[in-house]
C-alpha cells in the first residue's frame, strides 16, 4: 500500500538574525506513516518533534525558520509548491492538528459549539440546521454528551479535559485522513490523559 505520508531527508535550519549564525532544527528526519497507521514521535524537549509536526502543514515560524532541504509527500502528492488555497483545502479538511494547550488553541471570546461549527462551514457549506446537528453529534463522539449545553459555553468555563475533547472534535470535523496530535494530553491530569488516548485510538481506528 503507498504511504499516507511519507518524509525524506528533512532540513530545517534556523538564523539567529543578531549574528547571522545558521542552526539546524532538523536535520534530515525520514518516516513513513501507511493509512491506518499511528506514529509517536519522541525525544527530549528541543529535539524537534513540534516542528516536524508544523513542517508537515507548512506552518513553521518562517523566518527565523527555513526549509533547506527534503520533500514531504501526502496522499501520493508533493507538498512543496502548493498555492494558499491548495493548502486551505488541506489543513483542517486532510490534516487534522491538535495542539498540546487547549486553553490557548480556542478562541476565548467564541462558545466552543460556535468554533466547531466553524470547523465544519471552512470546507463545505452546510445549512446551519445541519452543521448544529453536525456539532452536537461531534461532541458525543468525543465524549461530552450533554453538547447542547457545552456548545454554548465559551472555552474558560470548561474545563482543561473538555477544551481538549472540543479541540479534538475540530479535528475530526471533516474526517481528515492524518491527524496530528503535538502533545495532546501534556496539560491533562493522568485519568483524563488515559480518556484523551484512548479517545485519539477510536478516531484513528476509524479511518482504516
Ligand atoms: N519560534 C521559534 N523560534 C526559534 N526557535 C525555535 C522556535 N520554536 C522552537 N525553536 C527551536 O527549535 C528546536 C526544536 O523545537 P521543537 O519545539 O520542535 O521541540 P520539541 O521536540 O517539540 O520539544 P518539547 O518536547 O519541549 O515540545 C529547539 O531547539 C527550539 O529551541
Ligand atoms: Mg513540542
Amino acid at each position: 500500500m503507498p504511504a499516507l505520508l511519507s518524509i525524506r531527508n528533512l532540513k530545517v535550519s534556523l538564523k539567529n538574525p543578531e549574528n547571522g549564525q545558521v542552526g539546524w532544527v532538523l536535520r534530515g528526519v525520514d518516516l513513513d506513516l501507511a493509512p491506518g497507521e499511528r506514529l509517536a514521535l519522541v525525544g527530549e524537549s528541543g529535539c524537534g518533534k513540534s516542528m516536524t509536526a508544523l513542517s508537515i502543514l507548512r506552518l513553521l515560524p518562517q523566518p527565523p525558520m527555513e526549509f533547506s532541504g527534503g520533500g514531504i509527500r501526502f496522499a501520493e502528492r508533493d507538498l512543496e509548491g502548493l498555492s494558499a488555497r491548495e493548502w486551505r483545502e488541506i489543513r483542517g479538511k486532510e490534516i487534522g492538528i491538535v495542539f498540546q494547550e487547549p486553553l490557548t488553541s480556542l478562541n476565548p471570546v467564541m462558545p466552543v459549539g460556535a468554533q466547531i461549527e466553524e470547523a465544519i462551514q471552512n470546507h463545505r457549506s452546510a445549512p446551519p440546521g445541519e452543521a448544529r446537528q453536525k456539532v452536537l453529534s461531534l461532541l458525543k463522539e468525543v465524549g461530552l454528551p450533554d453538547g447542547e449545553r457545552i456548545a454554548r459555553q465559551y472555552p474558560h468555563q470548561l474545563s482543561g479535559g473538555m477544551c481538549q475533547r472540543v479541540m479534538i472534535a475540530m479535528a475530526i470535523a471533516c474526517g481528515p485522513s492524518l491527524l496530528i496530535a503535538d502533545e495532546p494530553t501534556t496539560a491533562l491530569d493522568v485519568t483524563v490523559q488515559a480518556q484523551i488516548l484512548e479517545l485519539l485510538f477510536r478516531n484513528t481506528r476509524r479511518y482504516l
